[in-house]
């Protein structure tokens, strides 16, 4: 009897928010074999560790070309899902040779290697390559970004568009869900905030469709799996304030939501620009990918879930 082939598939950033997602999404839904690589010594996730489809984890920078050329030749994976990338827009406004070398370098740097071992790339990107001044926006919208890490995220879909090489991009919008690692998101800075009893400030006049990160995985396995090319944009499918998803947060875990004051971007000089209005229009994945794309209320319920079972496994620290 012939064996069967199955994919093998290279995760860049495996430590990251969305990192973490695909790789259990990749374990529970697919039988692709994995290669997970991050700047971490070791794999920090000890639950998958003796996965016999985890192959292998490899420390990989992605700045660094040589590392890359070298994992991507030993490896030789069929795709490199590539979910490393520097995403505090605020830094990336002032570290701009950083944004560029971790945002853009590293997907040439990967494009050069999948070049010579015929790998498929899948790429993620960001809603802040739009302005967002013409939102909802399809994936043949005209980009126009407002500040640096939207300028290089959209230079790194130029990069993959002009390479010649298989590409897909997933275009993602503002993350929530669980996370096991050390760099909270909002959602858990909500939660952890009001649980201590302590204030929130949110913006009130930033607009975002806030999307179950386990929708985004699921989008970038099912594009790997479906061999899919070109963009695809996975968002939530209600736009609201940074303050009203807070509140709603506070009442799905029933928390306070008195503790959460609006506080308007406008004010603020500190921050890099921002697209006050953003969301997407996500037919295609849904028909394309089969995404069933989830709202916040469910969304919320889901995160809560994986909140207790973690808190259960002593995964979770609030303060
Ligand atoms: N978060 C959002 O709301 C959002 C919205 C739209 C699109 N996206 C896109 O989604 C993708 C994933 O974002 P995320 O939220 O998962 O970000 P994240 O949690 O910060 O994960 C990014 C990962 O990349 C790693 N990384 C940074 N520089 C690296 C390097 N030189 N070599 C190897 N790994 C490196 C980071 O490692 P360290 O832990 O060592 O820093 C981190 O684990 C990004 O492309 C982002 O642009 C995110």
């Amino acid at each position: 009897m012939k064996s069967r082939h199955r994919d093998l598939v290279l995760i860049t950033g495996v430590h990251g928010f969305l990192g973490q997602h695909v790789l259990r999404t990749f374990l529970d839904e697919t039988h692709c074999d994995l290669i997970v690589t991050s700047r971490n010594e070791k794999l920090q996730f000890t639950d998958v560790a003796d996965e016999p489809r985890l192959l292998a984890y490899h420390k990989l920078d992605v700045t660094d070309r040589a590392s890359v050329k070298d994992t991507i030749g030993l490896f030789k994976p069929d795709v490199i899902v590539n979910c490393a990338a520097m995403v505090n827009v605020d830094l990336a406004e002032h570290e701009r040779e950083l944004a560029w070398k971790t945002n853009v370098k590293s997907v040439e740097h990967i494009i050069e290697a999948a070049r010579k071992t015929d790998g498929r790339v899948v790429h993620v990107s960001s809603d802040y390559i739009f302005d967002g001044s013409k939102t909802p926006y399809a994936e043949n919208a005209s980009p126009s970004p407002l500040n640096y890490y939207g300028r290089t995220k959209l230079a790194s879909e130029n990069a993959l568009r002009s390479s010649g090489v298989n590409y897909c991009i997933i275009r993602a919008a503002f993350f929530y869900g669980i996370e096991v690692q050390k760099k909270p998101s909002f959602a858990f800075n909500v939660i952890k905030n009001l649980i201590n009893d302590e204030t929130f400030e949110a913006f009130d006049d930033l607009f975002a469709p806030p999307t179950l990160i386990d929708d985004v995985a699921l989008g970038v396995v099912r594009a790997t799996e479906y061999n899919k090319n070109g963009i695809y944009h996975i968002a939530g499918p209600e736009m609201i304030s940074r303050y009203e998803f807070a509140k709603r947060i506070a009442t799905t875990l029933r928390l306070n939501p008195e503790l959460i004051i609006p506080i308007p971007f406008s004010v603020t000089d500190t921050r890099a620009e921002r697209p006050r209005h953003s969301s997407f229009i996500t037919l295609k994945a849904q028909t394309e990918l089969g995404l069933r794309i989830t709202g916040i209320d469910e969304g919320l319920h889901v995160m809560v879930r994986g909140i207790h079972d973690m808190e259960d496994a002593r995964q979770i620290v609030y303060q």
